[in-house]
């Protein structure tokens, strides 16, 4: 049902009429430097794509490239965060592969499954939804501060805490609610991310710039200039179908350009149903911003 040919954030092959397959995959370097945190926040990351397709995950390997210096502490370290993570989210890991290498990368190969009648897509957005996200933005000036040294303490706890979050409420609240159209905010930000939805759906998407959650230090680190590589990237890839009403700083067009690890489910929530997921949305205690609305066109606007 979904492959190679369109961007989407899993494979998903139908099994039967009411039961689809779901597989995916995930892994990178770490994004901190405690390694139990850097394992829980690649299993959530690994996990985040069978959310963002309207699936349950069950079942789970590791993938992991280690140095041969690592001390055994550090590597049992992060296998038993990535571990604690997928079983709060009811998974099982089965097994795994590692293989020896100079930098260390861990992730997960997920499967899980879906109602292929409720598959969520980067096509299924509709004219007139809301767009709703549900974590912060940020993660990757705050990350690419802490690697730089210019971060504190309180700002890494924020985005460490928010980065291995699972995706599992907020997946729960768009199967709840019959949603269509999501994905998962990640290496391409919201606006690379968006386009592809934009793209996809056919239709524009337009935020709001005031209305869009930030981690706390996110505005500070962006005002002197503290962007990741993959924010550049990302604007010179996307950059050209995004307009921005003036007013809209520089480092504020960057910070929607800044690339996310395990960021928030992006979806669209048609306007008759919004209040009732919002109010749903804060009984299972799952965060929600409203931050624009689906219009009729292409590409992306940013609205002040
Ligand atoms: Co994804
Ligand atoms: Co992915």
């Amino acid at each position: 049902m979904v492959g190679l040919a369109e961007p989407d954030d899993a494979a998903v092959w139908r099994l039967s009429e009411d039961k689809a397959i779901v597989v995916t995959t995930d892994f990178f370097t770490p994004v901190v430097d405690t390694p139990y945190e850097y394992g829980a926040i690649a299993a959530a990351n690994s996990l985040s794509d069978v959310y963002a397709m309207g699936g349950q995950p069950f079942l789970a390997l590791n993938i992991a490239a280690l140095p041969d210096n690592l001390p055994n502490e550090i590597s049992s370290e992060i296998l038993r965060g990535g571990a604690e993570k997928a079983r709060h989210a009811g998974v099982v890991i089965a097994g795994g592969h590692t293989v020896k290498d100079k930098e260390p990368k861990y992730g997960l190969v997920v499967i899980g499954f879906v109602d292929p009648r409720k598959m969520i897509s980067k096509s299924g957005l509709r004219v007139g939804d809301a767009l709703v996200l549900t974590k912060p933005l940020g993660g990757g000036v705050t990350t690419t501060a802490l690697k730089q040294e210019k971060s504190t303490e309180r700002h890494i706890q924020e985005a460490i805490q928010w980065m291995s979050r699972l995706n599992k409420k907020a997946g729960q609240l768009a199967t709840e609610f019959d949603l269509r159209g999501g994905t998962d905010i990640t290496g391409f930000g919201l606006l690379g991310h968006g386009m592809e939805m934009a793209d996809a759906s056919g239709v524009m998407l337009s935020f709001k710039n005031s209305t869009l959650p930030m981690l706390s230090g996110a505005h500070s680190y962006a005002n002197r200039g503290i962007f990741p590589g993959g924010a550049f990237d990302n604007k010179d890839h996307y950059g050209g179908k995004v307009r921005f009403d003036e007013g809209i700083s520089e480092p504020d067009q960057m910070l929607l350009f800044d690339p996310q690890t395990s960021g928030g489910l992006l979806l669209g929530v048609p306007q008759a149903g919004l209040n009732s997921l919002i109010k749903r949305a804060d009984e299972i205690n799952q965060p929600v911003w409203v931050i624009g609305e689906v219009r009729a066109g292409k590409g992306i606007e940013v609205r002040s």
